[in-house]
């Protein structure tokens, strides 16, 4: 947890916003895995976390937006708690770790709402993503929980986006941190997948070293050599020679931040031709994305720039004919790439998706396209100095996607598809990367983790 001062000033900021009434922040519940008190590792609520610190189940947090007056509420633990728990902090001892003064139970939460609303005063809040916090918020505000959700305030939203897409220095130290057990975790993988070797087996291998720093997974890990299947959690294949192995794998550090890292490489430690010629492509598609980073830039246009990279090379190749721009501005690329080339990245892996993927990553005179592949970027606005955001192009074979669009022939006169079906059976590539916008471009977080072909055989060759 960071300095109490650091979340004074995170308040104190949100304060300047000049929004009036109560700002309301609902911490998470455990989540039961079968029945009440066997539950699933605890995940704060983010935006909660952000403003009042505390990693711990049942707390909510009143930022009293005309006075500037921050109150924590939550309960004492009792007797019969610390029987089971062993001695505790009390709440005001709790609260001082994030310098809020005052502490109230939890208990009085619902009445000081119900004063505050009888006085006309608004109650402002996040939109809710959890069922209990919808169901809880829905007994606080005394309405029920299907409105609740309709009723978030969009003005806090974009308030608290505008604090939280800026990540201040210890946030970007925190992210390193995660880099640096997610760098172990990616060079083990391309040591441990051997021929024969099953995929959870080195799953199992990497999430070892994570647990032995106690941190959790940032999200499921995808580690497949079934990599063109995007959101592939199945990790149940026996690996063979030269089968290409996609892994997207990032943890949540300690103190909450996570990170998002995927590299693909060939089981048996080397590229075949054909695998080097598509890796180099995506390596070329990731490398010119970067670089084009930089203050006041949109990541829709970096995403197309990327696009065209790929769209160029593998019209070298055969798989497109045609105008590169023409093929970008159709969407007739995102049959290899069907995906966006990033999100912002924090103490979410898609950070701040909960509060409303347009809100926080449209805007500015961006808008998501209708395109397939494009219209799945999730985030497309200008980039600012102190964002952190996932560059991740890829390439990928999806044979039903293939197959649907030849059948309909869809930007038949672009896309080569005799070619494309000679590689049904590649798979998939994808290299990921974090990387902050800095004042006049970018620097990519963390240790470098092997990514050119020569520095994963390397690594792979010990
Ligand atoms: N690992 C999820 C993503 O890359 O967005
Ligand atoms: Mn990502
Ligand atoms: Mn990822």
């Amino acid at each position: 947890m960071f300095a109490p001062s650091v979340f004074a000033a995170r308040r104190a900021r949100l304060q300047q916003a000049g929004l009036s009434g109560l700002l309301l922040f609902v911490g998470n519940v455990d989540s039961p895995m079968n029945y009440h008190d066997n539950t699933l590792p605890f995940v704060q609520d983010s935006s909660f976390r952000y403003f009042f610190g505390l990693n711990e189940p049942a707390l909510a947090g009143v930022i009293d937006a005309d006075s500037g007056e921050a109150t924590l509420f939550g309960n004492d633990p009792d007797v019969s708690d610390i029987v089971w728990t062993g001695p505790l902090p009390s709440l005001s001892e709790r609260a001082a770790k994030a310098a809020v003064g005052r502490s109230r139970p939890y208990a009085e939460l619902a009445q000081l709402l119900a004063e505050a609303r009888a006085a006309g005063r608004p109650v402002r809040y996040l939109a809710p993503y959890r069922g209990e916090t919808l169901i809880e918020m829905g007994r606080l505000l005394d309405v029920h929980p299907a409105v609740v959700k309709a009723g978030f305030c969009p003005a806090l939203t974009r308030a608290v986006v505008a604090l939280r897409e800026i990540k201040g220095e210890e946030e970007i130290a925190e992210m390193e941190s995660a880099l640096g057990v997610t760098h172990a975790m990616h060079i083990a993988a391309m040591q441990n997948a051997k021929p024969g070797v099953l995929e959870y087996q080195v799953v199992g291998i990497m999430e070892g070293i994570m647990r032995r720093h106690d941190w959790h997974l940032a999200y499921p890990s995808i580690f497949s050599k079934r990599g063109e299947v995007l959101h592939n959690h199945g990790h149940g294949n026996v690996l063979q020679q030269g089968d290409l192995v996609l892994n997207d794998t990032g943890c949540a550090s300690g103190g909450g931040y996570a990170s998002d890292i995927t590299r693909t490489f060939p089981v048996g430690g080397k590229f075949s031709t054909r695998q080097r010629e598509l890796y180099d492509i995506v390596l070329e598609m990731q490398e010119a994305a970067i670089a084009a980073i930089k203050p006041g830039i949109k990541y829709q246009d970096i995403h197309k720039l990327s696009a065209a990279v790929m769209v160029e090379r593998m019209a070298e190749l055969g798989f497109f004919r045609g105008d590169a721009d023409a093929i970008v501005e159709s969407g007739a690329y995102a049959i290899a790439f069907p995906h966006g080339l990033g999100h912002q990245i924090g103490m979410d892996v898609h950070d701040m998706e909960a509060l409303g993927e347009d809100l926080v990553g449209y805007g500015d005179g961006a808008e998501r396209s209708p395109l397939f592949g494009l219209g799945y970027l999730r985030l497309g606005k200008p980039l600012k100095a102190g964002m952190v955001v996932t560059v991740e192009p890829g390439v990928y074979f999806i044979p039903a996607l293939i197959e649907a669009w030849e059948k309909e022939e869809r930007h038949s006169a672009f896309i080569n598809y005799a070619k494309f079906r000679e590689y049904a059976d590649f798979g998939g590539i994808r290299i990921e990367d974090n990387v902050l916008v800095t004042a006049d471009g970018s620097r990519v977080l963390g240790e470098p983790i092997p990514k050119t072909v020569e520095e994963i055989e390397a690594v792979m060759a010990v």
